[in-house]
């Protein structure tokens, strides 16, 4: 699953569980103190230490972060080679495609590495080491001390620990502290970044993206989610800016790859990168979710992909041009109709609120408790009460402000105007502001749509004026909706005729000879300054208060949790850190009645095939594949299986993810959820809960077979195991909406 991006705010997080496998994103560092036996018993053949060691190489020298946490992939060569989803490179390719070359289409294979196509901006990290530093930054901040004070206490501990730290590791080395448990623990992580990165190989979207909306967040699946890319390091084997002189990187491990297949029981898990989850959420949260930020978005959503989609349809260019964005937003559009769905089936809020009564009932227990989380819940209550209006507002300034892209675009050169205004001008600082911009200009203009990102902006202003409480609106956007009598493409039409952000020729006019004069009377540039001035000097402060109340809350409650639960080994939420979730290949039951296998085969992409929906063309030369029963040694029993279902704990940002056997080899890669767990972000479902992952042997087909790539398999280390005989039995039949406990965070 791809990880949320949002530009402006991004909520805070958090989580929790108990001993068992499926549910749980563990820090690799405690595997060998929390899970190694249970993994052992659930069939893990290897040690703590092959899984997670600073000191030998170990599977976690095998895993890459993508662009600091938007996707894992995995090392499959001693040559830098490395594999990840379709979904992940789907930006690489569409920058790379062009209507001549249309890579999206057709797909696109490297037969060299002379002809690997650079990744632009792309990078690539591997985790060196994480310690535990909770000690070092909370030692001296007492339990009761919040707010700013709290903050100020906390960051000036993270940046001493920093020092310390870079004083330990190689200087090219990147530091980042993170907070976990909502503040409880922090954990300091060391990576090595590399910064070329080259596309080796893409099936077309046939059948990287097969399915497409329709399947995505959805099983039975069918799609061949998987591209491959190199990393690349300088001659010295250190990090590297793009170039030719640049050899493949040799990674620390990489992961051998099983032809054995998977068989239902199997030992399965996952290492990558969570991004986000929010399984200790309260239930004003939930409410607050399900009345405010999910609806609408998905509400303001759909009608940016209906006007997308239109000028997609009319102009191959545009489609090209557009394709990773309407990927992008329809993802999380759908995710939260999903999520939406499942928290009310589920009964989400409802296992909250017991929780809760359950806490409350621990600290009335006890005068000491009640002195420290005497007021969480009440707090909790307050802060998601008042908060009501500027979650909504928040929710707008991401979908619809920001929905603009010229507005983006106007954004960044927000360094530039500052380098413009300084007084005195600094001519050097504007130089090099200049520089950025223009590369960042560059990779902006070559997907930008004038027409298409006009039309869409009045739209989207038009949600923003009529769904935020005019008390929370700018005074410029409200004197301009009412100058242009509620008309929103006019208003929008006098917004970019002028603009110098319009097109690429006339920003670079601007570019040419800069002047802070210009941006000023510029109208794209007036509206992003004033939503902006207006959200920091109005809105944010409003919201203070309330998050304060709302964040020292959580805090309380997780600590308390733990120590109301002491028996149970909770873990921290997703945070874009590096974590490793364990299980077994599953089937499910979706619903009373029906029953999902736990793999698909080429026989349901063939049922699926329609010649007429280009999200369910099927290429010739697969069928023909198909009909000649051409699947060598990556077939089953005359079949070909596509993807299969492990009961792991995985969400966006794991996307491209290793599923790893018993024995430390790799056997598919994770790259989705499904649609009855979709409120698994907040609260994991074990019965219903599933990862979504590509068959690795659908892969080595399709680069083998279909795109004729050997030397891509001859790169790698194929191994093949005894059958191993399946252990579980068929999981009980579950009413989905009577689901068992142990979900919200009980003990198991
Ligand atoms: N749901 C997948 C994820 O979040 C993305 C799949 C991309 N496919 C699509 N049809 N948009 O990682």
């Amino acid at each position: 699953m791809k990880r949320i991006l949002t530009i402006v705010i991004t909520l805070s997080l958090f989580s929790s569980s108990v001993l068992k496998a499926d549910e749980g994103m563990w820090l690799p560092m405690l595997v060998k103190r929390l899970n190694i036996a249970d993994m052992q018993k659930h069939g893990l053949q290897l040690s703590a230490e092959e899984i997670y060691s600073v000191n030998n190489s170990s599977l976690k020298d095998a895993i890459v972060v993508l662009n600091g946490g938007s996707c894992t992939a995995e090392m499959i060569s001693g040559k830098g080679l490395f594999l990840t989803n379709h979904h992940c490179a789907f930006g690489v390719i569409q920058d790379n495609s062009s209507v001549d070359h249309d890579y999206l289409t057709d797909g696109f294979w490297a037969m060299a590495m002379k002809e690997e196509l650079p990744a632009k901006g792309m990078t690539a990290g591997f985790l060196v080491e994480m310690r535990d530093v909770t000690d070092a930054v909370l030692g001296d901040v007492s339990i009761t001390l919040s707010g700013a004070e709290r903050d100020a206490a906390v960051r000036e501990a993270i940046a001493k620990v920093e020092e310390e730290i870079k004083g330990d590791v190689e200087s090219h080395y990147d530091i980042r502290i993170k907070s976990f448990f909502e503040g409880n623990e922090y954990y300091a992580f060391v990576y090595e970044t590399f910064r070329d990165v080259r596309l080796v190989g893409a099936p077309p979207s046939s059948i990287g993206k097969f399915g497409g909306d329709t399947d995505n967040w959805m099983w039975p699946r069918h799609t061949g989610d998987f591209s491959m890319m190199r990393v690349y390091s300088g001659a010295d084997g250190m990090p590297a800016d793009y170039s030719e002189e640049n050899i493949p990187y040799q990674p620390k491990h990489f992961l051998p790859i099983s032809l054995s297949g998977v068989e239902k029981g199997d030992y399965a898990m996952i290492m990558g990168y969570p991004g986000s989850t929010d399984r200790f959420l309260s239930s004003y949260g939930v409410e607050q979710e399900l009345t405010v930020r999910q609806p609408n978005t998905v509400k303001v959503r759909e009608s940016r992909l209906a006007l997308m989609k239109e000028d997609m349809n009319e102009s191959d260019e545009v489609r090209i041009k557009y394709a990773s964005k309407y990927a992008g937003v329809s993802n999380y559009w759908k995710y939260f109709i999903g999520q939406q769905r499942g928290l009310k089936r589920l009964k989400v809020k409802e296992q909250k609120q017991a929780l809760e009564a359950d806490f409350q009932k621990w600290v009335n227990a006890s005068e000491e408790r009640k002195e420290i989380y005497g007021n969480v819940l009440k707090d909790w209550e307050e802060g998601f009460n008042e908060s009501k209006e500027t979650s909504l507002y928040r929710t707008y300034l991401n979908e619809c402000v920001f929905g603009s892209e010229a507005l983006v675009m106007a954004y960044r050169t927000s360094r530039l105007s500052g380098a413009l205004n300084a007084d005195p001008v600094n001519q050097e600082e504007v130089d090099a502001q200049i520089e950025a911009v223009k590369k960042t200009a560059e990779k902006f203009y070559k997907d930008y749509n004038q027409p298409t990102d006009q039309k869409i902006t009045a739209a989207l202003f038009k949600f923003f004026s009529e769904d935020i409480p005019a008390s929370l609106q700018p005074e410029f956007f409200k004197d301009q909706v009412s100058k242009n009598k509620g008309d929103f493409s006019k208003l929008a039409d006098k917004m970019f005729a002028k603009s110098i952000f319009r097109s690429e020729a006339s920003f670079n006019e601007f570019l040419s000879d800069p002047s802070a004069k210009a941006l000023k009377k510029d109208m794209v540039y007036t509206y992003m300054k004033e939503f902006l001035n207006h959200f920091r000097s109005e809105v944010a402060p409003m919201m203070g208060p309330s998050q304060d109340k709302i964040n020292n809350s959580n805090r309380l409650f997780v600590h308390g949790l733990r120590e109301m639960n002491k028996d149970v080994n909770y873990y921290p939420n997703a945070n874009s850190t590096m974590r490793v979730t364990y299980g077994n290949v599953l089937d499910y039951y979706p619903a009373d009645a029906i029953y999902y296998n736990y793999y698909t085969t080429i026989e349901g992409i063939m049922e699926k095939e329609d010649p007429t929906n280009d999200e369910f063309v099927v290429p010739a030369k697969l069928k023909e594949l198909y009909n000649n029963k051409d699947f060598g040694q990556y077939g089953q029993d005359g079949d070909l299986r596509i993807c299969f279902l492990t009961n792991t704990d995985i969400t966006g940002g794991n996307s491209g993810s290793p599923v790893i056997n018993g024995k430390g080899e790799l056997i598919g890669c994770a790259f989705d959820g499904n649609w009855e767990a979709m409120s698994g972000d907040i609260a994991f479902e074990p019965k219903l809960q599933r990862t979504i992952a590509v068959d690795i042997r659908y892969v080595l087909f399709i680069v083998d077979k279909y795109a004729g790539a050997k030397h891509l398999i001859d790169e790698m280390k194929l191994v093949t195991n005894e059958p191993v005989k399946p252990t579980l039995d068929a999981p009980a039949p579950v009413d989905a909406v009577k689901k068992d406990k142990r979900a919200i965070m009980k003990k198991g």
